[in-house]
């Protein structure tokens, strides 16, 4: 249970200028026979964010936008090279640095895309949900473990009988269920959940989605979701943030997104999803594709597409700025009153 009194309003995750950076330079011997220079790549370059408790933030964004690494700074699986991030008023990194990093790592779980590479495939599946329990020093008694098991197993809808099976003998969803079930082996507050149902048939993806949203609104659990389709975010988050190579270029509540969407970028991905009660509107495809960035273009990464492209958008680099209704978006367009913004309905 949250603490009552004033830390209860604070966010669970505040994220302050998160970057991460990796070097793809060629070997050394290359770089001094060819001449060539060091190369970094600013796959996250100053990405700030709050969850409040028991909410969901989305990330969307197209493949390489940088959405994987940020889940992967938030779970401590990358250090950051600039900024950082607040768990519970605590500093993340520096807790996941020091020795007794296990509290912190007990509480931040994270869920992948892919449930076959995630589970261990020579384990069975009481191993592979004890495995954090043991990790931790949560239980170890085998009756306990077993019954603990079970539990996690019913919390996801499948059956305590399923911990003697292995892996392969269940299905996609089945098997994104088990990797849910291990991730809330240790009680965890926030999930970061890294495309977790990207892999699965659309049937099964929402009751998934299902399963997520259930244990979200019984245990208090705080989200970030990742996904590249925004119709997925749609059922799932309160707030939306879209990355752009490496940058938020809009963050907004969720309703206000879907009916006034600012950012041209947002209202390209919101085009080309399909409309199920609008059929008079054709979808239209996305254009372009995401810029190289190892040579992201000057100014607005997002001017070589932007139908609101003009000289300002080629040269600087707009930043985020609250537009007066709570959505922040970097975009000199919006900012200049040069594009209109669809009117929110209700
Ligand atoms: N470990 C790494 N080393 C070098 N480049 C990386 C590494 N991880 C990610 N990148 C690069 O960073 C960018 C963002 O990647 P990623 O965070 O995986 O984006 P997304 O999840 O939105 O597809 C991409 O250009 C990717 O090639
Ligand atoms: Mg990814």
């Amino acid at each position: 249970m949250p603490p009552a009194g004033p830390a209860r309003s604070a966010p669970l995750v505040q994220a302050h200028d998160l970057a991460r950076t990796f070097d793809v330079s060629p070997p050394w011997l290359n770089r001094v026979l060819e001449g060539k220079p060091r190369q970094l790549l600013h796959a996250v370059d100053g990405v700030s964010f709050e969850i409040e408790r028991g909410k969901t933030l989305a990330l969307v964004g197209e493949s390489g936008c940088g959405k994987s690494t940020v889940a992967r700074l938030l779970v401590g699986l990358y250090a950051p090279t600039r900024g950082g991030f607040q768990f519970d008023g605590q500093d993340a990194h520096a807790a996941f640095k020091s020795r007794d990093a296990k509290p912190m790592r007990r509480r931040i779980q994270m869920i992948f895309q892919d449930p076959y590479a995630s589970l261990n495939p020579r384990w069975k599946v009481a191993d592979i949900i004890a495995e954090p329990l043991r990790e931790h020093g949560i239980l170890s008694d085998k009756g306990a473990l077993i019954e603990r098991v079970g539990q996690l197993l019913q919390s996801v809808g499948l059956s305590p009988q399923d911990m003697t099976k292995y892996p392969h003998q269940f299905s996609g969803g089945q098997r994104q269920r088990i990797s849910i079930a291990r991730a809330l082996a240790t009680e965890p507050e926030f999930l970061v959940c890294d495309e977790p149902t990207s892999a699965l048939d659309v049937s099964v993806q929402a009751q998934v989605l299902n399963i997520m949203k259930d244990l979200q609104r019984k245990q208090g659990l705080t989200y970030l979701f990742i996904s590249h389709n925004l119709a997925v975010v749609r059922h799932v988050s309160d707030q939306v943030g879209v990355m752009y190579l490496g940058r938020l270029v809009e963050l907004a509540d969720k309703q206000k997104l879907f009916a006034a969407p600012r950012h041209p970028y947002t209202r390209m991905l919101l085009d080309a999803i399909p409309k199920m009660h609008d059929t008079g509107r054709a979808r239209t495809p996305v254009q372009g594709e995401v810029p190289n960035p190892l040579s992201p273009p000057p100014g607005c990464a997002f001017n070589p597409r932007c139908p609101w492209v003009n000289e300002r958008c080629r040269s600087e680099r707009p930043q985020l700025f609250d537009d007066g209704s709570g959505t922040r978006v970097a975009c000199h367009a919006v900012q200049e009153g040069r594009i209109d913004i669809p009117v929110v309905a209700g």
